[in-house]
Formats: structure tokens, sequence, C-alpha cells
């Protein structure tokens, strides 16, 4: 056992603990100024950014008892997917049959169109991979994923990418490994580190600018690595492809001081919020040349989600009250339109009736961001509830109707 994982491990965990034990206790609607501003710092302090840049679905470690968390065994995954250098680059590493897919341009990509002829991958997996090895106290492996990527990933590739997926895997991944790499410096070999990282994200918010010279200023959800936004391509979004953003591209403008990808990223956001209903509602898709909904009815699951999420940490992390009032505006209206009991359906935005009783998977993360705001009550049932769903099925479904 390194002594780096001993030493950094529990002070993690006991954060995590210390969040979620004794920073909040009063429902989100009791919150004023001094409140609300005492309520970021504590987060910040505990947290620090970093938390918010391990990017979205491979990389965060959050385990509910982490001494029931076979280190060894979840290292020796990891590192045995990146023990072969000459599969780094490709997407989807599978260490235990030993094979990949190069599957980035598949993401969100449901009818499987417009796939790339000649594409070798983007290492999706290492660099998801990157923070989890820094978790886990593995600087030498940590290091050869960075130099690796410094030397052999090119972003110059022929291939049509959904601009949340790569986001929120790639230019997350990267800038939480950057500031990871920065961060512990000191444990790579002198003078390695050049912010090999930060260069490789800004090359990819690069790539991702066109994206958003829509005649509105909303994102298109297709890009090309290579050649921009494609002639003909889709102008249909979602509410979360237009919504998260702000994180990855607020972060890289901090970092780089090119104030472009804040920018795009928040005109973007903030024309999206013009768009809701009296009722502080948004829907689930919508035009991004014509500015108008496609479907009225939205929940907090697909296609939705993290447009929350990314304003409560835009809060937490850049500190713009423009962000908590958006936030507390249609955190507010979930609760009154969304929510029945413990449970949460999807409601039309122009009416707030109700449209479909579905339980689905994705709305399980909104428990924890409840607890990020301090509505501890409405988490502990929420939670309470998926959590008897996954006793009595063994997982989380896709989607299941909820008979009332
Ligand atoms: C890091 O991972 C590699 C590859 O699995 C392993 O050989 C090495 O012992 C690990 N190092 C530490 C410090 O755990
Ligand atoms: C780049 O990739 C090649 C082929 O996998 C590998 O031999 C080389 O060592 C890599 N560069 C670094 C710095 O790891
Ligand atoms: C655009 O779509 C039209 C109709 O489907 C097709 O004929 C045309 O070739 C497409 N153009 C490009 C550049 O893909
Ligand atoms: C969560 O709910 C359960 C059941 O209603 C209750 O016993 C428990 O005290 C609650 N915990 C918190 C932290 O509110």
């Amino acid at each position: 056992m390194p002594a780096a994982r001993s030493a950094f491990g529990p002070v993690r965990w006991a954060l995590l603990s210390l969040l979620i034990l004794s920073v909040f206790s009063h429902p989100v609607a009791g919150f004023g100024a001094a409140k609300k501003a005492c309520m970021r710092e504590k987060v910040r302090k505990i947290l620090g950014p970093k938390l918010f840049f391990f990017s979205f679905f491979g990389t965060i470690l959050v385990f509910d008892n982490p001494q029931d968390l076979d280190v060894p065994l979840a290292e020796s995954k990891l590192t045995c997917a990146m023990s072969k250098s000459l599969l780094f680059l490709h997407d989807e590493l599978k260490p235990l049959t030993k094979t990949f897919t190069d599957s980035l341009s598949e993401l969100g990509n449901l009818k499987l169109e417009f796939l790339p002829q000649n594409y070798k991958g983007s290492a999706l997996s290492l660099i998801e991979s990157l923070s989890s090895l820094v978790v886990l106290g593995n600087f030498t492996e940590f290091q050869r994923g960075v130099l690796w990527l410094s030397d052999n990933l090119t972003f110059d590739v022929d291939a049509r990418v959904n601009l949340f997926e790569c986001n929120i895997r790639v230019l997350g991944g990267l800038i939480s490994a950057h500031i990871l790499a920065t961060d512990t410096k000191s444990r790579l070999d002198h003078g390695l580190y050049k912010n090999q990282l930060l260069n490789l994200a800004e090359d990819l918010g690069q790539r991702f600018l066109p994206a958003f010279e829509s005649p509105t200023g909303l994102p298109y959800a297709w890009i090309n690595l290579k050649n921009g936004v494609m002639e003909n391509e889709t102008t249909e979004t979602s509410t979360s492809g237009c919504g998260s953003l702000i994180l990855e591209m607020g972060a890289l403008t901090r970092l780089t001081g090119d104030s472009r990808y804040e920018a795009v990223a928040l005109r973007a956001l903030r024309k999206l919020w013009s768009m809701r209903s009296s009722l502080n509602l948004l829907g689930t898709t919508l035009d991004v040349v014509t500015g108008e909904w496609i479907e009225y009815s939205s929940g907090i699951g697909a296609g939705v989600d993290s447009f929350y999420e990314y304003l409560i940490k835009a809060y937490i992390l850049f500190g713009s009250d423009e962000y908590w009032d958006i936030f507390h505006s249609a955190y507010l209206a979930v609760q009154k339109y969304f929510r029945h009991g413990p449970w949460y359906h999807e409601a039309d935005m122009r009416t707030g009736r109700a449209t479909y009783w579905q339980l689905t998977s994705l709305q399980a993360f909104w428990p924890g961001l409840q607890i990020l705001v301090g509505d501890i009550a409405a988490a502990n049932s929420s939670h309470r509830e998926f959590f008897h769903v996954w006793q009595r099925f063994g997982v989380l479904p896709e989607s299941c109707m909820r008979i009332l």
C-alpha cells in the first residue's frame, strides 16, 4: 500500500462525510444572502474546485462506505486496461476480454449515424481514468498516462462527436487531470509536467467553438472535430446539451485566460433560460436555429438532468449570483410541478400538468444535488425511494412506470 494513498484517501473520505453530515441542514427556500454565501464557502473549502471536474461518468469515485472499497481490485482493473500502451488510444478498453471499441462518435448517437471511417479512438478510457489513478494514489501510472497522451493524442480527427458527451468526458477529464497534475506536481518526476493536458484541453475547446455559431448562440449537438459543424447537421438538441457546458468551458477560460470558452457557454445558458415558461420550467428538446421548443414535456432525467447540476456547481465554483438565481428559480419549479411525494414525474412546461409518470435511472442524481443545496429532507425521502427500487429489482431500471 503506497504511502501516497493512505495519506490522500482518508482525508477525502472524511471531507465528504463532513460535507454530508454537518454542513447543510436547512431547506432551500429558507436561504438568505448570508446563508447562501456561507454555504458556498463551506462547499468550496471542503471540496475545493477539483471534485467538479472529475468527468461526469467515468471517473468520480465516491463510495458510501470507503472501507468496503477493494482498492487493489479497483486499481488493478484500471491499470490492467492501461498496461498495453498500444491500446491506449482506443476509446473504451475492455480489460477482461482485452478488446476495445472506438465509440466516442457513438455516444448519444442512438441511430449510429455518420460514424467515422478511419477513426482509431481518442483515448476515452485513459482520459476518464486519469483522476481515478490520482485518487487511488498511483502516481507512476498517472504520469505514464499523462506522458502518453502528450505524445500521442490528437483531436485533429475526422469524427463527428456529441458536444455534450465530449465535453463532460474528454474536456472534463483533461481539465480534472490537469488540475490534479499541477496540484500533485511534487509526486511526478521533476519538470515533466508542463501543462500538456491543459494544451490538449485548449485544443479541444477551440474545436468546440464552431458549434456555438448558430443564430441563437445555442450550440449544435454535433460537431466534427476536424471540420466543424457538418453542412446538413441536425438543429435539434436537448436542454442538457445547451446547459451543461459552463463548468468545463468556464474552467478552461480561467485556466488559459482565453475568455471565449466561458463566454459562449454562458451565452448559451442565458439563452436557454430565457426560453423558460412563465412557470420557470424548460422543455427537453429544442431547435438551435429557431430557438423554439420541440418537446415541451420535461422532468429531471434524461435530456435535462445536468442542466440543474451544472447551475448549482457553477455557482459553487465561480461564485456568480446569476447561477444561483437561475438555479433557485428552476429548483423551486421542479419541486412544485414535478414532485409527487418522494417521486418526480414529467410535466408540460407550459401548464405544469403531469405528462409521464415514470421513474428513470438518470433521475437518481437528484438527491445528491439536494444534499449540495441543503434540502436534506427532500434528499432523504427521494434517495430512500430510489434505494427501495434498487433493493427490489437489484438495479435501477432505465425507466419504469409508477403505478399510483
Ligand atoms: C501502479 O499501477 C501499476 C500497473 O498496475 C502497478 O504495476 C504499480 O505497482 C502501481 N503502483 C502503485 C504505487 O500502486
Ligand atoms: C506513444 O505511443 C506509442 C505507441 O503506443 C508508444 O510506443 C510511445 O511510448 C507513446 N509515447 C509516450 C510518451 O508514452
Ligand atoms: C444534405 O442533405 C441533402 C438531403 O438529404 C443531401 O442531398 C445532400 O447531399 C446533403 N449535403 C451534405 C453536404 O451532406
Ligand atoms: C430520513 O428519513 C427517515 C424516515 O423518514 C428518518 O427516520 C430519518 O431520520 C431521516 N434522516 C434525515 C437526516 O432527515
